[in-house]
């Protein structure tokens, strides 16, 4: 997703600078070159050996170290796309906002013209002082602040360094780089609500939060997004409620022949109920009740067939189809067998019996399967990032 970008990571002296680990590998894998470059300071948090090994090239402190007629803090400046100084101590934020240059980032942060972010960590009072405020003010970079909660000198208050996530996102949304611009993408979510009476319902534990992320993400990467949800969702891109199965096919089934992608992450229920009571039902003196079930339509698959129906010249303006399997048991050999059932271009299966995964975690751990017999697991991650590792799958 970054390719041919040049991410310029400064590191400065606080705590947090272990995190930064971490977004050099997220940048990598988006294939960014990446040059890192630290304060003496934060290599007393993390070794000049660890930013190494992760970005692949050599880690710049010392401001002399020239071994070329290219006076460092210029070469950087003209090398890289953009500046990420994460996490930022109150120390380096002041000199830059005062035009102090005494270390090579600060140098470097001087000379810079093209896009920077600065992501401060630090304690909370320091965080408060207005001085810091003062000299943040001066800066016309984008700021992402901290975020409140236990901080490592032991306060509880605003100064943890924001999450990796937002900060690669205002990377990739800085450098303009849309890889998703002019497609449309549309996403269900949630999982569908099925009336017994005015007052009773069937639904299922879905939280809607790996569709969300899906949207969040596309959106992030250009696309023109649709998400259709069972959930309470405020976002600027086009989102339509639904409430049960039958709603949501409706909704969909509009939207195929504008879609480049229909992504079926929403948990349909299976069954409706098969006449609703339009009154609340009375306990009877009975100590069973039985209530007639009938089949929802496979969405999935409607769509699956709709594509498979195209007349092979108005194939290549049909829509990727990618559907969602939730397994409790027998994970892979279970979702072999349904993107052969359903027909789907991918599918993207996840194990719903793990606690620290699917069902309203914020983290997702996903296999890949694609109509070919082709698999590609994404390892255990925030749904964000695995939201993004799908897109750059299919998208290749
Ligand atoms: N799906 C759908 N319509 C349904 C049921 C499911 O469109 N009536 C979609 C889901 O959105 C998901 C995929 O089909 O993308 C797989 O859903 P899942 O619940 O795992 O599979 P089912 O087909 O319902 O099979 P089972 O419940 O037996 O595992």
């Amino acid at each position: 997703m970054l390719s041919g970008k040049t991410v310029l990571l400064g590191v400065t002296g606080g705590i947090a600078a272990y995190k930064v680990c971490e977004l050099i590998r997220m940048y990598k894998r988006a294939n960014a070159e990446v040059l890192v470059v630290c304060t003496p300071n934060a290599l007393n948090f993390v070794t000049k050996l660890t930013l190494q090994n992760l970005s692949k090239n050599p880690v710049a402190v010392e401001e002399f170290d020239v071994k070329d007629f290219n006076p460092e803090h210029i070469s950087y400046a003209d090398r890289a796309d953009i500046m990420v100084i994460a996490p930022a101590t109150a120390n380096t934020i002041s000199k830059i906002a005062q035009g102090v240059c005494d270390n090579l980032l600060t140098s470097i942060a001087c000379a810079f013209t093209k896009p920077v972010i600065i992501a401060p960590a630090m304690n909370c009072n320091m965080w408060e002082n207005p001085v810091l405020q003062e000299n943040l003010n001066k800066l016309h970079y984008e700021i992402l602040e901290p975020e409140s909660g236990y901080l490592a000198c032991g306060y509880e208050g605003k100064g943890r360094l924001c999450a990796l996530e937002k900060i690669f996102d205002k990377t990739v949304e800085l450098l303009n780089f849309k890889p998703l611009n002019g497609k449309k993408i549309v996403i269900t979510s949630g999982g569908t609500i099925e009336d017994i009476d005015p007052v009773r319902y069937i639904s299922n534990y879905s939280s809607g939060k790996m569709g969300l992320a899906l949207a969040d993400v596309a959106k992030n990467l250009g696309a023109d997004v649709t998400l259709i949800t069972t959930k309470d969702v405020s976002r600027k891109y086009n989102v339509i409620k639904v409430k049960s199965a039958l709603d949501m096919k409706a909704a969909v089934e509009k939207e195929f022949d504008s879609a480049n992608c229909i992504i079926m992450a929403a948990a349909v229920a299976d069954y409706r109920v098969k006449e609703i009571s339009q009154q609340k039902m009375k306990k009877t003196s009975d100590d069973e009740i039985s209530l007639t079930l009938v089949k929802n339509p496979d969405i999935l698959k409607e769509l699956c067939t709709r594509k498979k129906a195209c007349p092979p010249d108005l194939l290549p303006s049909c829509p990727m189809i990618v559907g969602f399997c939730a397994e409790s048991e027998n994970l892979l050999e279970n979702a072999k067998e349904k993107i052969s059932r359903k027909g789907c271009d991918y599918l993207i299966a996840n194990d719903i019996s793990r606690k620290d995964i699917g069902f309203s975690s914020d983290y997702n751990e996903v296999t890949i399967l694609d109509k070919n017999g082709g698999t590609k697991k994404l390892e255990r991650a925030d749904k964000r990032t695995i939201a993004r590792r799908i897109f750059e799958e299919i998208y290749g």
